[in-house]
């Protein structure tokens, strides 16, 4: 079926068919039609308040409702021709409520523009999706915090500059994570209120001269608060913005964990194994088993800094206040939510098949010096100056770097030659357990730490902190 031009909803100041191809161009519902729900939703709350205020009249809004409901129903069920020369998805429904239930149909845009109507259908979009990535962040947070605390004890050498450093516990490692996804949420819900503001009422860009009352609307469609500005609600997409800014950190979060399990799974590193299930092979080469899981999220990243580069573009330079240019900003947000979403799914569903491998995390710890700055450490407790005890210490080590051994695998005689003050005493101090567990305050690797700190994890989880 094709709409011929002068049925089109604006075609009564045209003279001439839209060209073919500009037709195309400008058609939106291809992509916009998954907004379908809300402009449902936001249609049959406005014509509920326009009966409320004697706009229409209780029958004209009953017939518009029903008619609403069953175009929600065709669309769900898959029963519905999405039409390109109807433009969008605002239009789109429109046109089938008229089809259907005749001029009453037409009456539901009173008081009302596609500017308010698409501002605020992505608002309830947006905010309902919102609510879905916290939800699978979440879920993420909880089998993060469930590994931290089985794995509180196991030992694992920490880096900086990629160079073993220091033990750490791997439970600690983990909540490192948490800590970064928990200030995500945080930014998610923050970026939320602000999404939570209703636009309606605003129309093309200066308001309506009906008695609308937007409190009605507003209550029915579970919005925190009203637009105070008709030229900024219809224009402005900073709400969209800011959420993709929040999901760009999440992801760089993700891309950087995602980093980590890629070196773990490695043969070299080999602190992890995949499940296979979370995994695939190589068609040539017949012995790989490859992180794929976070390689995609780690390249998907790119994804979203772009989809914010582009919306953060698209706003810059937009005079006051609808344009056309806005339609632009759907599909980097879709894209978002959509990738965002499966990255963390994926992530969350993965967590419980990640094993690991305490053995080699252990000797990779064990080597290295890593327990160099406990020896250091040792010395000033003994009443050596901090930067003396460090030279005694790059000493020792060069001395067990030409003689092959660890710090610990050295005679208390041979550590003796470099400071008296050294005791028997000592080899509690070299060793991996003694070091991270002598880290035992608040925000330590020790293993008690990381226990009390995944039950507070656990309680900022449930208290949306
Ligand atoms: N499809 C349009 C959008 O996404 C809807 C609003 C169009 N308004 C207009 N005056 N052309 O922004």
């Amino acid at each position: 079926m094709t709409i011929p031009d002068e049925d089109k909803p604006w075609s009564g100041r045209f003279t001439r068919p839209t060209d073919e191809f500009v037709e195309q161009f400008s058609a939106s519902v291809h992509f916009d039609q998954r907004l379908y729900a809300s402009d449902i939703r936001g249609s049959i709350a406005h014509a509920t308040m326009l009966a409320q205020v004697g706009v229409l009249t209780v029958e004209e809004r009953e017939k518009i409702v029903k008619g609403l409901e069953n175009i929600l129903i065709d669309i769900e069920r898959g029963d519905f021709a999405w039409l390109r020369e109807l433009e969008d998805v605002h239009m789109n429904i429109e046109a089938r409520l008229i089809d259907r239930i005749g001029d009453v149909g037409k009456k539901l845009h009173t008081g009302r523009s596609r500017n308010d109507q698409v501002a605020t259908d992505v608002r309830l979009y947006l905010r309902g999706e919102t609510d879905a990535i916290v939800a699978a962040l979440e879920r993420l947070v909880a089998a993060l915090v469930d590994v931290a605390e089985r794995e509180a004890d196991t030992i694992m050498p920490g880096y900086t500059h990629m160079q073993p450093a220091q033990p750490v516990t791997f439970g600690h490692h983990l909540l490192a994570w948490v800590e970064m996804l928990l200030r995500d949420r945080a930014r998610m819900l923050d970026a939320r209120r602000r999404v939570n503001v209703m636009p309606l009422g605003s129309a093309a860009l200066a308001g309506t001269s009906y008695p609308i009352d937007r409190r009605i609307t507003a209550k029915l469609l579970g919005f925190d608060a009203i637009s105070e500005n008709s030229l900024d609600a219809v224009s402005d997409r900073d709400f969209a913005i800011e959420f993709t800014s929040a999901c760009a950190l999440l992801m760089m979060h993700l891309s950087r964990f995602s980093e980590e399990l890629i070196l773990w799974s490695s043969a070299q590193f080999g602190f992890v194994d995949i499940g296979d299930a979370f995994c695939t092979g190589s068609s040539i080469m017949p012995q790989k088993k490859n992180p794929d899981v976070p390689e995609l999220v780690r390249g998907k990243t790119g994804r979203i800094y772009g989809n914010l580069t582009a919306l953060l573009t698209l706003m810059k330079g937009q005079p006051l206040a609808y344009n056309r240019d806005n339609q632009e900003d759907k599909e980097p947000l879709f894209d978002t939510i959509d990738t965002v979403r499966d990255c963390l799914r994926a992530y969350a569903d993965m967590m419980p098949h990640v094993s690991v491998r305490r053995d080699a995390m252990k000797k990779a710890a064990g080597a290295g010096y890593t327990t160099a700055t406990d020896l250091a450490d040792y010395l000033v407790r003994k009443g050596v100056p901090f930067r003396d005890a460090h030279a005694i210490v790059g000493r020792s080590v060069r001395h067990a770097i030409e003689v092959g051994r660890d710090l610990g695998e050295l005679t208390l005689d041979d550590l003796r030659r470099f400071s008296d003050r050294i005791d028997n005493d000592v080899f509690q101090v070299l060793s991996l357990e003694g070091s991270v567990s002598a880290r035992n305050h608040l925000g330590g690797t020790a293993p008690a730490q990381v226990r009390a700190a995944a039950v507070r994890a656990r309680e900022r989880l449930a208290a949306k902190e």
